[in-house]
């Protein structure tokens, strides 16, 4: 199947990496010098490495955030601004993500503020949305995603961005939903977000959530997927190699 856009296969370090884990970056950097992906791909290290896995990336990886503050600057110990994130070499920043939500207690209007401090400073955001294993017990799975994705791009104008489907409970389990689930949800997406605003409708979706090297090719050919967000399979070169040459396969 020829795919509407180019893949976009991004890893999520979450708090895992020191700066001997650069070699990873490197290896991934030769292996795709010496046979190009046939995939955007992005890495998202703990905020400490963005820069020396900035520096490592050259320009076969795009190297992102995992999270930023809404605001430029300011006394707020311990945050990073998304101008920060920009300065150190990323590119990208992932928002919203549900360890966030979860741990952090962010809600709706901290990722719409969020959003925009992306775009303020000119990075390109991964908007992750999805739902608890109860909300999708309870049949809650479409509700909470339209509440997410209102929540997050009221008002955005044209800005572009990324946005990741991940439901909770697939995120570092080993449980995947169906194939059939995720093209459900894939396309639920692609119909809210282009009502929401008409330039939304190229926005690439990716599905995160115990993406591997098994199940990464299924995944990637459906149609309404675009990429993946990977956690704990990026981060290991020849596994999170496998997954971006899966995303090739999974388009021819
Ligand atoms: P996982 O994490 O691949 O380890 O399930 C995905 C994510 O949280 O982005």
């Amino acid at each position: 199947m020829t795919k509407r856009t180019r893949p976009l296969i991004a890893g999520n370090w979450k708090m895992n990496g020191l700066r001997q884990s650069a070699v990873e970056i490197e290896a991934i950097v030769a292996a795709l010098r010496a046979e190009p992906a046939e995939a955007d791909v992005l890495i998202c290290p703990p905020a400490t490495l963005i820069a020396a896995f900035a520096d490592a990336a050259e320009d076969a990886i795009a190297i992102g955030g995992q999270d930023c503050h809404a605001l430029e600057k300011g006394a707020f110990t311990g945050d990073i601004s998304a101008e920060m994130l920009a300065d150190a070499g990323a590119s990208h920043v992932i928002i919203g993500h549900s360890e966030r939500r979860q741990y952090h207690q962010e809600n709706d209007s901290v990722v719409a503020a969020k959003l925009k401090a992306a775009w303020r400073a000119k990075l390109h955001p991964i908007l992750c949305v999805g739902e608890t294993l109860g909300e999708r017990e309870t049949g809650a799975t479409l509700a909470i995603i339209d509440r997410q994705l209102d929540g997050a791009l009221a008002d955005i104008g044209s800005a572009k961005l990324s946005i990741a489907y991940e439901p909770v409970w697939a995120i570092g389990t080993g449980k995947t939903p169906t194939l059939a689930e995720i093209v459900e949800v894939h396309g639920h997406i692609r119909r809210r977000i282009s009502s929401l605003d008409a330039s939304l409708k190229e926005t690439r979706l990716l599905y995160g959530g115990s993406v591997n090297p098994a199940n990464a090719q299924a995944i990637l050919a459906l149609g309404d997927v675009d990429g993946a967000l990977v956690g704990g399979a990026s981060l290991k070169a020849a596994d999170f190699l496998a997954i971006i040459r899966a995303a090739g396969a999974a388009t021819v």
